[in-house]
């Protein structure tokens, strides 16, 4: 059927039906491995109590992923990894949409579109992709110069509000408002929403690694992780980077024990919190019983989490209903966008 609205040119293009009451979230993580005790305090846990004041979107980045590519066993592996563990960690489908990237072929009709307002030389000046061209000068391929793009098409197509995001992409999320900019203003049209990123205020916590210093990180080999084994858990909190001891009452403690201690804050209780404190204020500090009652305490903490992954996972009719139904979600959102897209840039049927 011929929509008679699609021939008539106009620059009035209609505002897309946007939920008064509710902001758009949306967040993406690269499918490259198990979720960590840092990807949860700083990020999944907020996803989950902010589903229910928004029209939230999670997904997984696979397509992302591909700029180095992973062997394809294992790319697999990990998409279905991260679904689950978003699942055991309490996002709940039938509230959010949860879905895979690689499901929204939208998405990439978007991107496509977005490169030809992209230019060379901002998407080469990136950190990330400076970075990635020094680690891998063998593959400096066009999906890693055009990475920012396909992260904007990931979040203008749902009209994002709020994009939660760390330090490190907050450079991509410059460039997605920048993009959404341009479009509005070469197009003479009040489009794309502008997204803000997003940063939990008061509630971010950043988790640091288990040797001494730095953030925990799946690059940095230092992670405990989400639905690990208890036995390795306190296998790699025993082994945590400590020094002799304080010697002060009172003093400052070093980074590798601050360390355990904003561990310790996220998993235990506040007397036992405090009970160490005091312990470390007049130096009678064992740092053997602080780690066991760490272990202990990220290990219950932990444990539930761990056993609705192990059940989630085993379930494949469940996961794929959850994704299939996620994927219909994001994909009616992102065509509407399209829509308008193709129509404000001129393509249309004859
Ligand atoms: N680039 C992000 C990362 O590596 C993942 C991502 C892809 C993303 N698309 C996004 C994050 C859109 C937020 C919004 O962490």
């Amino acid at each position: 059927m011929i929509r008679l609205a699609l021939l008539i040119p106009s620059k009035r293009v209609p505002l897309r039906l946007k939920s008064i009451e509710m902001d758009t979230v949306l967040s993406g993580i690269r499918s490259t491995g198990h979720l960590h005790l840092g990807n949860y305090f700083g990020a999944l846990r907020n996803f989950v109590r902010m589903q229910h004041e928004n029209r939230c979107f999670f997904f997984i980045a696979d397509y992302h992923s591909l700029t180095t590519h992973p062997d394809p066993k294992s790319l697999h592996a990990n998409v279905k990894d991260i679904f689950c563990e978003y699942l055991a960690a309490g996002i709940d489908p039938e509230v959010a949409t949860i879905y895979v990237q690689s499901d929204v072929p939208e998405t990439l009709e978007l991107y496509l579109l977005l490169n030809m307002h992209a230019y060379m030389g901002e998407l080469a000046k990136t950190t990330s992709f400076k970075e990635k061209a020094r680690k891998q000068p063998e593959n400096v391929n066009a999906g890693l110069l055009t990475y920012p793009t396909l992260m904007a098409a990931d979040i203008l197509q749902h009209n994002a509000d709020k994009v939660p995001v760390g330090k490190d992409q907050e450079q991509h999320l410059e460039l997605t408002r920048r993009f959404a900019r341009r479009f509005n203003n070469l197009y003479e049209v009040n489009f794309f929403t502008e997204p803000k990123p997003y940063n939990f205020d008061q509630e971010l916590i950043k988790i640091p690694g288990l040797d001494g210093s730095g953030k925990m990180g799946k690059s940095e080999g230092n992670c405990i992780f989400l639905c690990e084994e208890p036995k390795l858990i306190q296998k790699k909190v025993m082994k945590a980077l400590t020094d002799v001891g304080p010697t002060e009452p009172n003093s400052v403690k070093p980074e590798s024990i601050e360390n355990l201690f904003v561990l310790l804050k996220s998993v235990s209780s506040p007397d036992t919190v405090a009970y160490f404190e005091e312990q470390w204020d007049n130096c009678s500090i064992r740092y053997g019983e602080l780690k066991k009652q760490l272990a202990a305490d990220i290990i219950a903490f932990t444990t539930p989490i761990r056993e609705r992954y192990l059940d989630v996972c085993k379930n494949e009719d469940y996961l794929r209903k959850v994704a299939a139904n996620g994927a219909e979600k994001a994909r009616a959102s992102a065509a509407a966008t399209l829509r308008e897209v193709r129509h404000i840039m001129g393509i249309r049927p004859f």
